[in-house]
C-alpha cells in the first residue's frame, strides 16, 4: 500500500478500518504463543499499514517511522497512549488492551529492524532558506537568551536518539514534527515527569517550530543511522522515561 492509497483507504472509511485492522491486531495478539508458526513480523503487519512496510515512511506523510527507534523510547510512547499522555485515538484503540509485556515486545521488535531510510524527498511547501538556516542554528546551537538548549544535547550530535529512550529527530515527516511539538504545548502530549519536551515545547513560537519541523525534515540521515549509546555531557535538564 502507497502513502495515497492508504489516505484514500483512511478518509474512506477510517473508523470502520481501524476497528477491523484493531480486532485482527487483537485476534493475533491473543493467538500469540499459540501458534508455534506465527512470527512477531506477521502479527505486526497491521501496524506497517500505516507505519510502512518494515517501519519505513515517507518525510511528505503524518506517519513516523518506528523501526528502528531505541526500544526503551518505544515502549514509553506505546505506555503514553494506553494511559492518556498521548491521545491519536486510532494509536489508543490498538493498544489500550494490550499487556505491558506485549508491549515491550513491540517495541523490542521495531527497534530490532535494521532497514535504511528514503532520501528526503523535497518539501511539499518549500520552506525560504533563511527559515531552514534558523531551524539549523535552533537545532544545533538552541537560544541561552530563552533558556533553549541545542537539540543535539538530548537527541545527540547527529540527531539520530540516544539510548535508551530519546528518539531520532531524523526521518520523520515535517508534518508530525511540527505536530508533535504543538501537542506538548497545549498539553495533549506528555511524556513521563519531568517532562523536558513540555518545557521545551512552550518556549517555542510558531515560527520557531515551521523553521525546526522544515530543516529536520529536510536532512538526509547520516551513514550510521542507530542511536548514539550515550551523550558526550549531561543534559541540560532531566527527562523522565529513561529506565
Ligand atoms: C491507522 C494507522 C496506524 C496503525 C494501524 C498503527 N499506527 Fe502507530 N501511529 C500512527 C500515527 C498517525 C501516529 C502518530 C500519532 C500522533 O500524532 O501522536 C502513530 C504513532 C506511533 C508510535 C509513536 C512513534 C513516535 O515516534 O513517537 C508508535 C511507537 C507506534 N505508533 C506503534 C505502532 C504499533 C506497534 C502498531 C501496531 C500495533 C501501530 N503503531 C499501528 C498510526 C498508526
Ligand atoms: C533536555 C533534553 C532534550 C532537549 C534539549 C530536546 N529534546 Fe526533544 N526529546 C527529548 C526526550 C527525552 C524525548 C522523548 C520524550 C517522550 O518520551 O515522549 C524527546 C522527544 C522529542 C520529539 C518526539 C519525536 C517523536 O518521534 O515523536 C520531538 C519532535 C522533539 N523531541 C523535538 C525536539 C527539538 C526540535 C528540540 C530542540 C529545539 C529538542 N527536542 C530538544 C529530550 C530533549
Amino acid at each position: 500500500m502507497n502513502i495515497s492509497q492508504i489516505r484514500r483507504f483512511l478518509a474512506f472509511s477510517s473508523f470502520q478500518a481501524i476497528f477491523t485492522l484493531a480486532a485482527c491486531f487483537a485476534a493475533s495478539a491473543q493467538a500469540q504463543g499459540d501458534v508455534q508458526t506465527d512470527s512477531m513480523a506477521k502479527r505486526m503487519q497491521a501496524c506497517t499499514t500505516c507505519h510502512g512496510a518494515q517501519g519505513i515512511t515517507s518525510n511528505q506523510a503524518y506517519f513516523p517511522r518506528i523501526a528502528g527507534k531505541p526500544a526503551g523510547y518505544l515502549f514509553n510512547q506505546l505506555q503514553n497512549f494506553k494511559d492518556g499522555r498521548r491521545h491519536y485515538g486510532l494509536m489508543v484503540g490498538m493498544v489500550e488492551h494490550l499487556s505491558d509485556a506485549y508491549l515491550l515486545e513491540m517495541a523490542q521488535y521495531f527497534a530490532g529492524l535494521d532497514v535504511p531510510y528514503a532520501s528526503p524527498a523535497p518539501l511539499k511547501t518549500p520552506a525560504s532558506a533563511a527559515t531552514l538556516q534558523f531551524g539549523k542554528t535552533l537545532a544545533l546551537q538552541g537560544d541561552k537568551t530563552r533558556q533553549l538548549a541545542a537539540c543535539t544535547s538530548c537527541h545527540g550530535a547527529a540527531l539520530m536518539g540516544v539510548l535508551p529512550s530519546t528518539p531520532a529527530l531524523l526521518g520523520l515527516p515535517r508534518d508530525y514534527v511540527a505536530a508533535q511539538l504543538g501537542a506538548w504545548q497545549t498539553g495533549l502530549r506528555r511524556a513521563h515527569a519531568p517532562d523536558c519536551m513540555g518545557r521545551i515545547a512552550k518556549v517555542l513560537k510558531p515560527s520557531d517550530i515551521d523553521a525546526l519541523a522544515g530543516w529536520l525534515a529536510s536532512q538526509p540521515v547520516p551513514a550510521v543511522t542507530k542511536a548514539a549509546l550515550s551523550l558526550p555531557q549531561p543534559q541540560t535538564e532531566q527527562c523522565g522515561g529513561a529506565k
